[in-house]
């Protein structure tokens, strides 16, 4: 039996920004993770259970993102479907709440064939395949997602460029808060896009700032200032404010964090619902976390980034 895992993700900062070629930050959630397990079977056949849905996958289902990417995937390495396997896959990441529970599950179903063949782990490879996943999934996605959870490392990511690793300095405590809101991250998207073509001058300049703040977050990031970051990751969220897809709620949920005395607060994602995250020193994880359950977040995580 082999399984093979592959992390969440949350975005650090840059979003929406990133859709038209501008940098933003992303860090993997180790502690949320989808699973593939490969077993044997006492017959030629090819399988995929979804145990979170109960739904069985089969060669033919052509249609479903998950078939469809394990045909793709043994094309791209000249090799035939395996037979005589089950692949199980289940994951603790929440879906559709932008922790990045498609693209975690398409990069372990890829890395477990890649390990069932004995390949080399060609990670450039394995993040194209799960980026056209994610185009099934999402339309016209940055890449951002699969890029951090495929290589499981945060990143730097610009559109188009050679993914540049970050060198950390320093731990950094994140709580990520969850609204309960379910979030369209196309939708989101749609609406920004709809925003550039009818104010291009006001919203260029607004995703020039956030270029900036991406920038300084990586140079705090670099140099271990929890203070600096945090203070940041605020901004950027009144970036995108102004950008229209934060939400009472997640205003909300990001001043709580603030005057429960996090460095810094922002949504993370698509926004519209979904998530926001807060950099909290160690010894105030726990009083954040209760001041957003208390504040209506449906559910609170953490995360470390070192
Ligand atoms: O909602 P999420 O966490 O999948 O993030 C979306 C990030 C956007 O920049 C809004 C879109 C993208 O494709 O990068």
């Amino acid at each position: 039996m082999l399984i093979v895992s592959a992390p969440a993700k949350i975005i650090l900062c840059g979003e929406h920004a990133v859709v038209y070629g501008f940098p933003a930050i992303a860090m993997p959630v180790f502690g949320l993770r989808a699973r593939a397990t490969v077993r044997p079977l006492d017959r030629v056949d090819f399988r995929i259970r979804l145990l979170d849905t109960g739904e069985t996958l089969v060669l033919t289902d052509t249609d479903h993102p998950f078939i469809s990417l394990v045909h793709r995937a043994t094309r791209a390495v000249d090799r035939p479907v395996p037979t005589g396997i089950e692949i199980d896959v289940s994951s603790d990441i929440p879906i559709a709440s932008g922790l990045g529970s498609g693209a975690a599950v398409a990069s372990a179903l890829v890395k477990s064939l890649f390990q069932h063949y004995r390949l080399e782990s060609d990670l450039t490879r394995i993040n194209a395949l799960v980026y056209e996943a994610e185009q099934a999934f999402h339309g016209t996605p940055s890449g951002i997602d699969n890029t951090v959870i495929v290589y499981e490392s945060p990143v730097y990511f610009v559109k188009g460029r050679d993914i540049e690793p970050i060198s950390l300095k320093g731990k950094y405590h994140f709580v990520i808060a969850n609204t309960g809101i379910p979030a369209s991250t196309k939708e989101t998207v749609a609406k920004v896009r709809v925003l550039y073509e009818q104010a291009p001058k006001v919203t260029g300049e607004t995703f020039e700032n956030i270029h900036s703040l991406v920038d300084q977050s990586r140079k705090a990031l670099t140099v271990g200032d929890n203070e600096w970051l945090g203070s940041l990751l605020t901004q950027n969220h009144e970036q995108l404010q102004k950008l229209s897809v934060s939400t009472k709620q997640l205003d909300l949920l990001v001043a709580v964090a603030l005057q429960a005395g996090a460095y810094g607060a922002k949504l993370s994602g698509g926004g519209g619902g979904g998530n926001m995250i807060a950099l909290v020193s160690q010894d105030k994880i726990e009083s954040v976390k209760s001041a957003l359950l208390r504040s209506g977040a449906k559910r609170v995580y953490t995360t470390i980034l070192e």
